[in-house]
């Protein structure tokens, strides 16, 4: 017996439940089934546990790739679950699979591997990774790549703009459900993660479940022609509502001139930084004052909900519900680690009384955490920013994406991206279209220091999941800075209690 009928033997029985349906036998079926005899075996060490998988790396995740090192799926699974074994409570049939995304700054990103890319703090080891932590609790391993905006072909034409990531993350989960039946992992357990743009596409993938406005481009691709629904988002800081970020981030640093911000480089494989320190002009304030009044009407008008069902609304001088919301949340996020004992008696924005932090005062939180972005935050009027590029098309590099700066925009005959390429790469547009199959379960992290974009982004985002029936677990973690993947065992143990309320 070769290998490659002993992987099926064992599987045989413990296919997952989402059998694939019949097609036609085509090309894009046999290039999307590949030799499963292929892999290497990787050993991964996590504290104590050292766990056994099988490696398969550079799975091509369309037939007819644009981008063949983008468009494809790295994939690891326990050893074990070959075996008959099981790992964390988990077998063959009902690991869950996570689906890590290594996207950033709208960037393409490739297939991601089990080394934590991140340095860590100097003289010490870095952190494992999210896949590496994740296989030693039983999850099947799925890391896709993804097209990003500054990809371009040999002729000149772009490559990655959007939705194209987005698109490309939909093929990985269909080819999961095209290769269940002979996989170990459950594709009713598909559990995505991701940080700030990869954390807005984790975000979209289970905002957009089978949509029918990605339907031309995943068969275009040679997709396969399943479904690509996940259960659950683990999104870390996600830089979405890209049509309403700016308005948002006017509402949040209300007032203030100065930003600042650390601009990070690579020079000789050391990291530089640099701060880069501006004020807002005249014009800008006054600008600013409007998108605070766009984003009013904004909040008003989508009708959301808090948890207790008090509707999140804004008057017209930028108080209200959504506002006590978001202080609540920084409120809850300081009681934590008072909790822990934690001294905050230096944070002048904080009222503590008697272990109780009693109050929080949002416009003091802005002007202390300060702004880093400069007004438009997103939508650049010159098209300078990494969105103005994501938002360009097979000929233009970079394009607006809001009629507001097309309006103030500096570019003679700039662009504006047409508004179903806005929405499709935009969770909360895709969470306010019926049509969409939505995750059931949703965790949004996004630190208490993040200045990537205004609170409210993550908060409304987690309102609408809410709307639409999902279970939302929604933080803003002390003194965290714009990053993600810090608190790993807590990700996987909210993974694990969704997959068992589920079961
Ligand atoms: C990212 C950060 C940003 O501030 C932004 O506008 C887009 C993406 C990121 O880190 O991925």
């Amino acid at each position: 017996m070769n290998r490659r009928d002993f992987n099926l033997s064992l599987l045989a029985g413990v296919a997952v439940s989402a059998a694939p349906t019949a097609h036609a036998a085509s090309t894009t079926q046999d290039a999307l089934r590949p030799d499963l005899t292929r892999y290497t075996t990787q050993e991964v060490k996590v504290g104590e546990h050292t766990i056994r998988v099988r490696a398969y790396e550079g799975l091509p995740t369309v037939a007819k790739a644009v981008e063949p090192d983008y468009q494809a799926l790295n994939l690891y699974i326990p050893e074990a679950y070959f075996q008959g074994g099981s790992v964390g409570g988990f077998t063959a049939r009902t690991a869950p699979i996570f689906l890590p995304n290594g996207v950033g700054g709208y960037m393409p990103a490739k297939p991601g591997g089990l080394i934590n890319r991140m340095p860590g703090p100097p003289g010490q080891t870095p952190a494992p990774s999210a896949s590496a932590v994740a296989l030693t609790r039983g999850f099947v391993v799925a890391a896709p790549g993804a097209r990003g905006r500054t990809l371009q072909a040999a002729d000149g034409r772009w490559t990655g703009k959007a939705p194209a990531a987005i698109v490309d993350l939909k093929a990985a989960v269909r080819w999961l459900r095209h290769n269940a039946d002979r996989l170990p992992g459950n594709t009713d357990r598909i559990v995505s993660n991701g940080t700030s743009a990869g954390g807005a596409l984790s975000a979209l993938l289970g905002a957009s479940g089978n949509h029918p406005d990605y339907e031309a481009d995943l068969r275009a691709l040679g997709a396969a022609p399943t479904r690509d629904d996940i259960f659950a988002v683990s999104a870390f800081c996600p830089i979405t509502n890209l049509a309403h970020a700016d308005e948002a981030y006017e509402w949040q640093f209300e007032g203030l001139r100065e930003f600042r911000n650390i601009a990070i480089s690579m020079l000789d494989f050391r990291v530089q930084r640099k701060e880069v320190v501006g004020q807002l002009s005249d014009a800008q304030v006054a600008l600013s004052g409007e998108m605070r009044q766009a984003f009013v009407a904004y909040v008003n008008a989508l009708g959301l909900k808090a948890p207790d069902g008090s509707p999140l609304t804004l008057e017209t001088n930028g108080q209200g519900r959504l506002r006590e919301h978001i202080a609540g949340l920084l409120q809850a996020s300081a009681q934590q680690v008072l909790d822990g004992g934690r001294d905050l008696s230096d944070v002048s924005w904080l009222q503590v009384q008697g272990g109780r932090v009693r109050s929080v005062d949002f416009s003091a939180y802005a002007r202390t955490v300060g702004r880093m972005k400069a007004q438009p935050a997103f939508d650049g009027f010159s098209l300078e920013t990494g969105e103005n590029q994501l938002f360009g098309d097979a000929s233009i590099d970079k394009r607006h994406f809001t009629d507001y700066s097309l309006r103030h925009s500096t570019v003679s005959g700039a662009a504006r991206a047409d508004a179903g390429t806005v929405k499709s790469m935009d969770a909360m547009q895709q969470l306010l279209d019926a049509r969409a199959k939505v995750s059931s379960h949703w965790r949004i992290r996004h630190g208490s220091v993040d200045r990537d974009t205004s609170l409210a982004v993550p908060t409304l985002l987690a309102a609408a999941a809410r709307q639409r029936g999902a279970a939302v677990d929604l933080a803003l973690p002390w003194g965290r800075p714009h990053s993600g993947d810090y608190d790993l065992e807590a990700l996987f143990d909210w993974a694990e209690a969704a997959v068992r309320q589920s079961a």
